[in-house]
């Protein structure tokens, strides 16, 4: 058979770079890998499988759990790290550019990954490196506004693992509701609905906080069904899932978001009987008051399951994308 090539999983900069076949993959990988982590021989071969390899986490924007979860995956793999989470430590006071402290860092170590309030900043690095010959993936932990790929992937992760009894995700409705137009993770998530088929979306939120014109004509150009409405309720029975985020406030220019009436974004235990009895509630986090803290024990809630997903799909992509999936897929240890 006439195979293609498979696109190379090195620099993970946007979601629109991600196929079908490789979202699949990355799934099943992460599976794998939680298997291995249950008994302590699988943990220790985990442990050394990159102990050889060194990570920069570059964190200038506030994060917990995506700098800990990275964090986290790193230890997991025997990855040694460094770490600037603050601007004013490093020489960038100084004034040296955001691109040659970047540089600097592809000095030292296998694989940079970096949040930054900046768009585009990782694609420019990536960039930079490949012009400059040097094999340092960088993996985007969040680009301002625009974009969270490895948010996106642990959201599909979770969205399959929540429909593996009902076809995964293909056919499903998704809402997604709050800060449409600033949210990097329901941004980059929209990218993927395309990999998916007979995908239909609703975006909830108030007129200032609605999808942006670009996702919008992404959608339409690959004719992924979506729909706009401010009316939570009545969008509720006809979701499998609904996706909330908090107001992205840190961007206002002037406080506008100060005068938006979000008392109708708000999920709370009224709204777990409209729901259907298999529909899943998701959130990035951090949240503040979008849904209510008693949602969290009905077994719809998948939040906190979605952020510990989110260690083990990074703990995935750093294997990926150093090539020992083969070590995993087809290890001893699994059989
Ligand atoms: C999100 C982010 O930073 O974009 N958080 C996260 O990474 N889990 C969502 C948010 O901050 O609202």
């Amino acid at each position: 058979m006439d195979r293609q090539p498979k696109p190379e999983f090195f620099h993970i900069l946007r979601t629109q770079q991600f196929d079908r076949a490789i979202l699949d993959e990355l799934c099943d990988l992460t599976t794998a890998i939680r298997k291995f982590a249950k008994t302590r021989e699988g943990l220790n071969y985990l442990r050394g499988l990159l102990a050889h390899k060194r990570a920069m986490l570059y964190f200038t924007q506030p994060s917990t759990r995506t700098f800990l979860s990275f964090n986290n995956a790193c230890q997991i793999l025997g990855i040694q790290t460094s770490e600037i989470r603050d601007a004013s430590t490093s020489s960038e006071v100084k004034g040296e550019s955001l691109l040659d402290s970047l540089r600097t860092f592809s000095s030292y170590v296998d694989v940079v990954v970096m949040r930054t309030k900046e768009e585009g900043l990782a694609e420019s690095a990536a960039e930079l490196f490949d012009h400059i010959k040097r094999r340092v993936p960088i993996v985007n932990a969040g680009s301002g506004r625009d974009q969270h790929p490895t948010q996106a992937l642990l959201d599909i992760y979770t969205l399959e693992r929540s429909f593996k009894e009902m076809g995964g995700i293909d056919g499903k409705t998704i809402g997604m509701m709050g800060d449409l137009r600033r949210g990097r993770t329901v941004r980059s998530l929209c990218y993927l609905m395309k990999n998916y088929r007979n995908m239909r979306l609703v975006f909830i939120a108030p007129e200032q906080f609605q999808m942006e014109d670009d996702i919008k004509i992404h959608l339409q150009h690959h004719g992924v069904e979506f729909h706009e409405t401010k009316d939570l309720n009545s969008a509720l029975p006809e979701l499998d899932a609904i996706y909330i985020t908090r107001i992205q406030d840190e961007y206002d220019k002037s406080g506008e978001s100060k005068g938006v009436d979000l008392g109708k974004f708000k999920f709370g235990t009224e709204h777990l009987k409209m729901m259907k009895p298999h529909g899943v509630i998701m959130h990035p986090l951090p949240r503040r008051e979008e849904i209510h803290t008693d949602v969290d024990i009905d077994p719809r809630a998948k939040y906190w399951r979605q952020e510990r997903n989110g260690m083990w799909m990074r703990v995935a992509i750093f294997v990926k994308q150093f090539k020992m999936d083969h070590l995993i897929m087809h290890g001893h240890l699994l059989d």
